[in-house]
């Protein structure tokens, strides 16, 4: 059988370009006791995989992706053949896969799997239910539950964690102010995605003094995706004792040397700064718990998914591309 996958062509350098990939195409071998063959039938581009696509990235989740072998990310497959107990043709799974129309899943391999009969659209798995819905979930309910009335800022607020991260925030009763990189994008934070203020990350004031514009009372919990100067700013506007959750770091992950900001990491001890990492990841025993509250609020109209959402195998990488140039509202995935 014919398998086409996204390869890795070159090292990216900055952010991710369409040439730094090629499509090829393979046999697919037979599997192996206790494989499963799936087929994918949705790719998740996820910002954080751009980290492992550096040389010297490898670390416990996953080592540096090699060159011209197929991208490492997350699809949702239905398995079409099996020789493991453990899964039944027909089975959906969420797994971390690479860019491919067919996988072969090992023992080993970061799977969990799906009820068998979907209660919402396939995509929202990839992400209000998926990974990045859980990081937006956890950074606000276990990490830093905002109290009412309280100020969360969220950077890359309207990407895939930070549209269900503002939509958490308001649900608490904070008030949740997004930032971004355009006037259009701004718009659907606040006209889409519900967030009372928003700030563009290339206004010509600088984004210190933006953010302190729409946060005259200060900001009492950041929700930090992207680090970098945007980190820099938001710990300028912190209050006293608040609370950042270091979900990502976007501009680490494309930066061309050693990062030169946050330079004003002493604020931390000056304010009583309390700075927590998330890795969801961690918290696989707690998705199917959090992903039935994350249901509700569906259902309850309280919590909205939106999507940027591009077809075909060829399309994977473009769609990857597009995310690190912000022209993504919403989540990015590919339908296979
Ligand atoms: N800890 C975990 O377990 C976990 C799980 C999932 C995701 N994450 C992290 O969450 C973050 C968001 O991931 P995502 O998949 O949801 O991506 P996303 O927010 O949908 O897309 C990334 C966004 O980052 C912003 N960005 C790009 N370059 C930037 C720059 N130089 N400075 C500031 N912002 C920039 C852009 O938004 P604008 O143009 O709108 O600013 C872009 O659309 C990533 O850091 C990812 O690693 C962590």
């Amino acid at each position: 059988m014919k398998n086409r996958s996204i390869i890795l062509a070159k090292r990216p350098i900055g952010n991710p370009k369409s040439d730094d990939f090629a499509l090829h195409e393979g046999e697919l071998p037979d599997i192996q006791d206790n494989e499963i063959l799936v087929k994918n039938f949705a790719i998740s581009l996820d910002a954080g995989f751009r980290n492992w696509m550096n040389e010297d990235a490898g670390d416990e989740i996953l080592p540096a992706m090699p060159l011209g072998e197929p991208v490492m990310g997350l699809s949702l497959c239905e398995v079409i053949e099996t020789k493991n107990s453990e899964y039944a043709v027909g089975d959906k799974l969420m797994a971390r896969f690479a860019w491919q129309e067919y996988s072969i899943g090992k023992p080993g391999d970061f799977i969990a799997k799906l009820p068998r009969d979907l209660s919402f659209p396939y995509s929202y798995y990839l992400g209000v239910l998926g990974d990045t819905g859980m990081s937006a979930y956890f950074a606000l309910t276990e990490i830093a539950p905002p109290k009412e009335g309280q100020t969360v800022l969220i950077s890359a607020a309207g990407g895939a964690v930070g549209s269900i991260a503002g939509q958490i925030a308001k649900i608490y009763g904070a008030r949740a102010v997004g930032i971004s990189s355009s006037p259009e994008k701004c718009n659907f934070l606040i006209n889409d995605l519900g967030y009372d203020a928003a700030v563009n990350r290339k206004a010509p004031e600088g984004q210190a003094e933006a953010i302190k514009a729409v946060c005259p009372d200060g900001v009492d919990i950041f929700l930090d995706n992207v680090g970098g100067e945007t980190l820099q700013a938001a710990i300028t506007n912190m209050n006293h004792r608040g609370r950042i959750v270091m979900i990502g770091a976007v501009t680490h992950y494309t930066s061309e040397g050693p990062p030169t900001a946050p330079n004003n990491l002493f604020e931390l001890s000056s304010k009583e700064i309390t700075a927590q990492g998330l890795m969801t990841h961690f918290r696989h025993d707690e998705y199917d718990a959090v992903r039935q509250q994350l249901e509700t609020w569906l259902s309850e109209g309280k919590l909205k998914s939106f999507e940027h959402k591009l077809n075909g195998i060829e399309n994977v990488a473009v769609a990857f591309c597009q995310m690190f140039d912000g022209k993504n509202f919403g989540k990015t995935v590919v339908d296979l």
